[in-house]
């Protein structure tokens, strides 16, 4: 069979042949119809995510909509595996994957869980969110971004501010659920949030945050902030003075801060949401035979590459 095989993480995966994969006890092999390029998997495939082993070769892809020995479409999510889902065959493990209803598009799927996981798991199982309170998304132009903007609102949350760089894109943020708009360095704006979702982190945050503290007008009400992608920069130089001086709270929300089990327990109700069209993910599909070329194609930063066997 095939696969976008890394041999190594200076480049892009490549087409090749590839040993087919072994199923061990409680697992099962699968055809995979549609796997999506997200960035957890271009940070896997170049080395760079926490989870990185060093071990090459690699298959890359962390999810996919699959085909089991039965003909059912499930959505499944791999456990940290060299074998991942980017081949035209991988094993999965029952417990860790949804059986899909009928009629659903795999492709739209496939794009959309794991956007949407990020928000969904960090209100639902990373703090505890109500209804009634307002968010921030910073970085909100983004795929991820754009799905917590309608998780945000799903979970009943009063007020939505989304935050990014492109006016332009933001501008389309309204008919998402958005109820306001800013630009990153106007998050003074969002200043009396209960929760913020950011995605950036780095220089963002750093400056974003004092800038809200400084504006807040009740510093003694909690604020809760999930840092949950760090685009602009691993690191933020957070100010003792802000920790004293405000109630907030930095989480992190991703593996091992969520336990698996915790994904485990939220998938079957994102699966149902996104297979119904819930989120919305722009969606390119590219055949897995062009992996290498796809890999580096300048892509929108609100389209995602699904690729199909
Ligand atoms: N922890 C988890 O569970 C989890 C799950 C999913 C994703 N993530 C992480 O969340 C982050 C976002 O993922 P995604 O899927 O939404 O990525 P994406 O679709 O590529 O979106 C990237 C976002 O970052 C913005 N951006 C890129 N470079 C920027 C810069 N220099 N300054 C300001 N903004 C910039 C983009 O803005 P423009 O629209 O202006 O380009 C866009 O809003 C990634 O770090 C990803 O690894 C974490």
């Amino acid at each position: 069979m095939h696969a976008a095989v890394v041999t190594t993480f200076d480049a892009p995966p490549r087409y090749l042949e590839y040993p087919e994969p072994v199923a061990g006890p409680d697992e099962l092999a699968v055809d995979v119809v549609a796997a999506a390029l997200h960035q957890r998997v271009r940070s896997q495939a170049d080395g760079s995510h926490y989870t990185s082993t060093g071990e090459l070769p690699i298959v890359p892809g962390i999810d996919a909509v699959v085909r089991d020995a039965d003909g059912r479409l499930r959505y499944a999510l791999l456990d940290d595996t060299a074998f991942g889902t980017m081949a035209e065959r991988t094993v999965i493990e029952a417990r860790r994957s949804v059986i899909l209803p009928d009629g659903v598009d795999p492709v739209a799927v496939a794009a959309a869980m794991n956007p949407a996981m990020s928000s969904w798991v960090a209100l639902r199982r990373r703090i505890d969110f109500e209804a009634g309170q307002s968010v921030l998304v910073i970085g909100a132009t983004g795929n991820a971004g754009r799905v917590a903007i309608q998780v945000a609102k799903r979970f009943g949350a009063a007020r939505v501010i989304a935050a990014g760089r492109n006016r332009e894109r933001l501008a389309e943020l309204g008919a998402l659920g958005a109820d306001e708009v800013c630009t990153l360095d106007g998050l003074a704006a969002a200043a009396d949030v209960d929760v913020v979702i950011d995605y950036l982190w780095g220089a963002t945050a750093e400056h974003g945050l004092v800038d809200m503290l400084t504006a807040r007008a009740d510093r003694g009400r909690p604020l809760t902030w999930i840092q949950i992608g760090s685009i602009t920069g691993a690191t933020a130089a957070i100010p003792s003075a802000a920790l004293r001086s405000a109630r907030l709270s930095i989480v992190g929300s991703g593996v091992g801060s969520v336990p698996g089990r915790d994904y485990i327990a939220e998938l079957p109700a994102i699966a149902e949401a996104a297979s119904a069209g819930a989120f919305d993910v722009r969606t390119r599909t590219v055949p897995l035979r062009d992996v290498e070329s796809a890999w580096t194609e300048p892509l929108a930063s609100d389209e995602r590459i699904v690729f199909t066997p």
